[in-house]
């Protein structure tokens, strides 16, 4: 079939198996071009198919030579529909990554549920025996609680009162004023409760029970804190509360990890286009101002280099791990840098729908989104029939 995008929103739900293909061998390169990471060696990644965490699978395979197991939720083609984005990169990463004689398998499924965690540390028993490195990089609107049932939906709102700013819809380009009205106290405990850090600590308890966890193992989770101008939505919202568990959350485990030696940390990142980032209010305007600022600089990142930087920078620079005074690694450094912020809040009160396509980056937001997707790929012919049917050559 001829596959092209087919937008709803800030969701595509179309993907290009070819074009994700490239992206993936793109990454693959760039990680490949930094030399070698002295990292870990056997590696869970949960939430591994696109984003942060593809990045993160990316470089432990590809530049510290690991053995990877990825857990993710995504959709093969079915009845001539294409497939999810994370399906096809996690196809084509894993396809790459047998080919120059790494392992490299996978598991489907919800990583909330119970079930998922069993085949995950069943299929790390049976083939790896420990990991020493686990990321947790989950981003979904929804859990289903283990324990209780409960459904708990995520929110994306401010707390205690409403919020206006400008915002984008970064498709027409329009810039128009958006209110957001405040959460209530359930919609804070439900954002807690899928964003937050129980579930990252339910599976270290898990692999820790299970002597699943090599001695020294670490584990990592991300979080974003971001500037003044999207505060009330994002860090001192509904999300900003479930990030500060998150990040409370790294001290328990570490605690708990304390007689194998182990270590949990948050990295703070970058905001970047990705599925879960496009969804939120304001954001894409502020990104696509800090992009242009960022790029004039020459200090723009994606995924993939910010990932290969905490890497090779930070968690395997072979000296104590640099944190800020709570605790947290910061690679979203060069974001917060204070000429950069300065710039970007001065645009913020010139972005108008007609000033922003020159004072904006959002030609580069675009691409990024239709990258996503593995659309507007440089190097693929998009004109021809591809087979939408991919199979997962590690699946398990
Ligand atoms: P993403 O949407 O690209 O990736 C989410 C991943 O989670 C995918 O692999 C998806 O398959 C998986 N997933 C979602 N629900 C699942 C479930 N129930 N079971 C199994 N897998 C599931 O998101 P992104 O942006 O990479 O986010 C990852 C983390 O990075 C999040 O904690 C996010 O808050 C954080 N972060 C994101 C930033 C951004 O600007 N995008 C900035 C800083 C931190
Ligand atoms: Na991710």
């Amino acid at each position: 079939m001829i596959i092209t995008p087919r937008v709803r929103g800030f969701i595509c739900l179309t993907a290009h198996p070819q074009g994700c293909e490239q992206n993936v061998v793109n990454q693959i390169n760039y990680v490949k071009s930094k030399g070698s990471v002295e990292g870990p060696k056997k590696v869970l990644v949960i939430g591994a198919s696109t984003g942060f965490g593809l990045a993160s699978r990316i470089t432990s395979a590809f530049g510290a030579n690991a053995a990877t197991i990825g857990v993710y939720f995504e959709k093969p083609s079915a009845e001539g529909k294409p497939g999810s984005p994370g399906w096809y990169n996690t196809a084509a990463f894993e396809k790459h990554a047998h080919e120059a004689g790494l392992y490299a398998k996978s598991i489907n499924g919800d990583a909330f549920s119970d079930e998922i965690k069993q085949k995950t540390l069943d299929l790390i028993k049976t083939d790896l025996g420990q990991v020493d490195l686990v990321i947790y990089s989950l981003a979904s609107p929804r859990r289903v609680h283990p324990k209780t049932g409960v459904v708990h939906n995520s929110v994306l709102k401010p707390i205690g009162q409403t919020f206006s700013n400008k915002t984008v819809d970064f498709h027409t380009g329009n810039v128009s004023e958006v209110s957001i009205t405040p959460a209530s106290e359930e919609d804070i405990e439900n954002t807690v409760a899928v964003m937050g850090g129980e579930d990252w600590a339910m599976w270290m308890d898990a692999l820790k029970a299970a002597d699943l966890l090599a001695p020294g193992a670490t584990t990592v989770a991300y979080s974003y804190i971001g500037p003044g101008l999207t505060e009330a939505v994002y860090r001192k919202g509904t999300i900003g509360r479930a990030k500060d568990h998150l990040e409370a959350t790294a001290f328990t485990i570490t605690d708990s990890l304390k007689d194998l030696n182990g270590k949990a940390y948050v990295s703070v990142n970058k905001a970047l286009v990705t599925q879960a980032s496009s969804a939120i209010p304001v954001i894409p305007l502020y990104i696509s101002l800090l992009y242009k600022v960022m790029k004039a600089k020459g200090i723009h990142e994606g995924t993939i280099e910010q990932i290969q930087r905490l890497f090779q920078e930070r968690l395997f620079a072979g000296a104590d791990v640099p944190v800020d005074e709570k605790g947290r690694i910061r690679i979203d450094d060069w974001e917060m840098r204070e000429d950069v912020q300065a710039e970007v809040a001065a645009l913020w009160e010139q972005a108008t729908t007609e000033t922003l396509p020159e004072i904006g980056d959002l030609q580069g937001y675009r691409t990024d989104f239709f990258n996503l997707f593995g659309f507007e790929v440089e190097g693929v012919e998009y004109g021809t029939d591809v087979n939408e049917v991919v199979e997962v050559p590690g699946l398990v």
